[in-house]
């Protein structure tokens, strides 16, 4: 699991940790909110609290989770540790979950005051975050295909945020927006950009490292990132001019067709992976894959006039949110921070303490537990999109016992790292530590 790993130049657990930790928090939020306003939330794609409930996940919980695994991951899979990780985390972490949290606000109480202040404080925080991560990855020597990626999301990434920023500066301060397309293309290089690159090229690294697969095969890990990133740049010129719809629609088929050919080799690797134990990261991952090839297939038939439906905008945001980026982020958690605390807890001074392993720190049962939950609430959450009215608050309690269940497995891991930091600390508690199951 090390090979190609530098481990050495990894930040203090905390850096990435404390982003991870937040992110369900947020989760649950947006569940509240989805209880709170019922059929209203899945009923547009525009209303106030649907915006709000959009920017808890997208911010709250996919930006946050992949903001510290990118701290984490660009010194370990590149051996380019991010300058001052401690200080960059201690301003990127608060300034971002205050900034979603008035931003969520913002919309839902339709408060200029606050929806101001969040613009404030996210392009102050992202624009940090965003900083570190261009200069860290300028100064990697060889870059590998994952390096690539992680270089366009964060392009992509940084685009997402400006143009986010120009919407949000409209809302607070009523600016006139130079163009409507804006609209769409900050939800486009936000997911199809930022989250669907960097799934991309950590999938490259991952997916053959922890799920034990053959690797992707080499035309795609060379080429298919650079080119989602060309075609969403064409796209993006093509809303804007209104004679360009054949650019439009060419570039949405190429898009769909390297998202869907990404999701059904993912899915390929991972039938033929070499170790055929039970793994949950492994079916969270799958259940993301689906729900990409469902999104990008009903992304495509949007194309065709006859096939568009009055709920097809919502439920391609549920499918691609919900469906993928959740599934993608929770399958992801479970196998870094168990991989995490173990790495560190190895790294402890010799104590003469067995550490747990892997399976100790998070029991596969509680993670199965959790995936079934997510499974429940990404089902109900598509019926929602579909009949509002029958469904909407169903899939808000499922959603909320989701994150829940997320926080509490999170917790627990946490909770066997202080126990064997403290027991390698007290050398008086060592008797029995190694018989003892570690998990609280
Ligand atoms: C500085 C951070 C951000 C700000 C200030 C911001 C602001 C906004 C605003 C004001 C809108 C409403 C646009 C309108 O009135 O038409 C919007 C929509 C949207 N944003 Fe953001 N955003 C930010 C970051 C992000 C990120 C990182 C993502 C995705 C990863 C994202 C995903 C979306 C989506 C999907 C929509 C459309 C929502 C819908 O269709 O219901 N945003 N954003």
């Amino acid at each position: 699991m090390q090979a190609g790993l530098n481990l050495q130049q990894a930040p203090p657990i905390w850096v990435p940790f404390r982003f991870f930790l937040s992110a369900p928090l947020f989760g649950l939020l947006a569940a509240a909110l989805m209880l709170w306003q019922g059929p209203e939330l899945f009923a547009s794609r525009w209303s106030a609290s649907t915006l709000a409930a959009t920017h808890l996940i997208t911010l709250g919980f996919m930006t946050m989770v992949m903001a510290g695994a990118m701290m984490q991951m660009l010194p370990v899979l590149a051996g380019a540790p991010v300058p001052r990780p401690k200080l960059v985390a201690a301003l990127v972490h608060p300034l971002l979950m205050l900034g979603t949290l008035l931003l969520a606000a913002g919309f839902l109480l339709a408060q200029p005051l606050l929806l101001q202040c969040a613009v404030v404080l996210l392009g102050t925080g992202l624009a940090v975050f965003f900083g570190s991560m261009l200069l860290t990855l300028s100064r990697v020597r060889n870059p590998t295909a994952t390096i690539v990626a992680m270089w366009l999301a964060s392009i992509a990434f940084g685009i997402t945020i400006v143009l986010g920023l120009t919407l949000g500066t409209s809302h607070g301060w009523g600016t006139p927006l130079l163009s409507q397309s804006l609209r769409d293309l900050h939800p486009a290089w936000g997911l199809v950009g930022w989250t669907g690159l960097l799934v991309a090229g950590v999938a490259y690294q991952i997916v053959p490292m922890f799920q034990m697969t053959p690797n992707y095969p080499r035309w795609m890990t060379r080429g298919l990132t650079a080119c989602a990133f060309i075609v969403l740049a064409l796209w993006s010129l093509a809303q804007g001019a209104t004679d360009w719809s054949w650019l439009r629609v060419a570039s949405v088929c190429l898009l769909v067709a390297a998202y869907g050919v990404f999701a059904a080799v993912t899915l390929d690797l991972q039938r033929r992976r070499r170790r055929r134990l039970p793994d949950v990261t492994l079916e969270f991952w799958r259940v993301g894959m689906v729900a990409l090839l469902l999104a990008a297939l009903l992304w495509l038939s949007r194309q065709l006039p006859a096939l568009a439906f009055a709920q097809s905008d919502v439920l391609l945001g549920v499918l691609v949110i919900g469906g993928a980026a959740v599934s993608f982020i929770s399958g992801m958690l479970y196998k870094i921070m168990p991989f995490l605390t173990w790495f560190h807890l190895q790294a402890l001074p010799a104590s003469g303490m067995r550490m747990p392993n892997m399976k100790a720190i998070l029991p596969e049962k509680a993670q199965r537990r959790q995936l079934r939950l997510h499974l429940a609430s990404l089902g109900l959450l598509i019926a929602a999109a579909l009949w509002p009215a029958l469904f909407a608050y169903p899939a808000a309690l499922s959603f909320g016992a989701a994150m829940v269940f997320l926080m509490v497995n999170l917790v627990s891991i946490v909770r066997v790292y202080r126990a064997c930091l403290q027991r390698a600390v007290q050398p008086d508690h060592l008797s029995g530590v190694a018989e003892k199951p570690v998990r609280q």
